[in-house]
């Protein structure tokens, strides 16, 4: 039942407001500015001892994953980074005792991702899940970990799960951040931003004509840049491989500042470039990026937090704390790939050659 929606994907888009809030219901402690994660079967000492956080998962999931680390690291000050299960898999990685293992998947079945959390386990590694489908091989296989309670996703593309994943990604690192240094006021911080995401969300959804006339402008375009700094960079990444899915446009991600480094050799007015570029420390480095994009006539479309004067159009996205801005910064970016894909006519909720869940190798 598509709830009056033409699509699945246009269904789950708008479905993530709601969604957000029940990821955070009945998780947060006002008291001590924390939140309770009963699931990950981690105790105080145990979150103490983890010396580094390792996140795996494929596609969207290892997307998530990425914004999770910088949210780890940011908030609870742990060296923390995402591969992809695959990668992790094939290359006999060093399984560290102190090191915390995180498996991320929507379905919970991906195969790569499971088989990547059983050799861990062989090796006596300590393994969440933050999985969406409960009781999924994933979700039962790890030592613990969370539901994004994102509800049913039928289309192929992840939309909504994305979002609810990086918001469980919050909870772990404001958990775990809690735990050690990060103060009381920046629990409280953190808890406000995280409150105010549903209502942010479906303010953005609002913008959702603008962002469809602009869609209908990068339509014929035959590839796309997608670039970002930090935090803005697994957003770009995320950007990217959304359109090249559900639009079939060719789509690259690049850190903002590798751009000198080889891709400026591609600008040129028939390749438009999507440049993240949140209101933070980053701001001046990132508008430096784009005049060197307009220099060489490249067309830009800014997601940012006010409008940007070097941009050709900017979409303006709510301003929430600096470590939650990468959640809502992507929610316009999948309307842009659902738009063009709209106006291409593209099969959205099954695009050609893929599957919901990967369960082969
Ligand atoms: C992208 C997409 C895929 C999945 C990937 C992992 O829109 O749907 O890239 O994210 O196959 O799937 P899960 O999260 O189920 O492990």
């Amino acid at each position: 039942d598509m709830g009056g929606h033409d699509t699945y994907m246009h269904k789950e888009i708008h479905e993530q407001a709601e969604a957000v809030d029940r990821v955070l219901r009945g998780r947060i402690d006002d008291r001590f500015s924390t939140v309770h994660l009963g699931g990950l079967n981690l105790d105080a000492r145990d979150a103490r001892a983890v010396r580094r956080v390792k996140i795996l998962g494929c596609g969207t999931s290892y997307h998530a994953g990425q914004i999770g680390a910088q949210m780890i690291e940011e908030l609870a000050r742990i060296p923390a980074d995402a591969e992809p299960a695959s990668e992790f898999r094939y290359r006999n990685a060093v399984v560290d005792p102190d090191t915390l293992y995180i498996a991320v998947s929507q379905s919970g079945e991906t195969y790569d991702v499971l088989a990547a959390v059983q050799e861990l386990k062989r090796k006596g590694a300590r393994v969440l899940g933050i999985v969406n489908v409960v009781g999924s091989a994933i979700a039962r296989e790890a030592d613990g970990g969370m539901y994004v309670h994102a509800g049913p996703e039928v289309c192929v593309v992840s939309t909504k799960c994305f979002t609810n994943t990086c918001v469980a990604f919050a909870l772990l690192a404001l958990h775990l951040g809690r735990t050690r240094d990060l103060s009381v006021r920046d629990g409280k911080r953190i808890i406000e931003g995280l409150r105010k995401l549903p209502a942010q969300i479906a303010e953005m959804l609002e913008q959702e004509e603008d962002v469809k006339k602009l869609a209908a402008q990068y339509a014929d375009a035959r590839s796309m840049l997608f670039i970002g700094r930090v935090r803005g960079y697994p957003v770009a990444r995320e950007a990217s491989l959304k359109l090249k899915e559900v639009s079939y446009i060719h789509a690259e991600a690049y850190p903002a500042s590798e751009l000198k480094h080889g891709p400026l050799a591609l600008i040129e007015p028939a390749l438009p470039t999507v440049a993240i570029v949140p209101d933070d420390d980053l701001l001046e480095k990132n508008r430096a990026a784009m005049e060197e994009i307009k220099a060489r006539s490249g067309q830009i479309l800014a997601v940012a937090h006010r409008e940007q004067e070097k941009a050709d159009h900017t979409i303006v996205v709510p301003k929430n704390e600096d470590e939650l801005d990468p959640i809502l910064m992507g929610i316009p970016l999948q309307l842009l790939a659902y738009h063009t894909a709209l106006a291409l006519g593209r099969d959205i909720d099954k695009p050609r050659n893929l599957a919901k869940s990967v369960t082969v190798e």
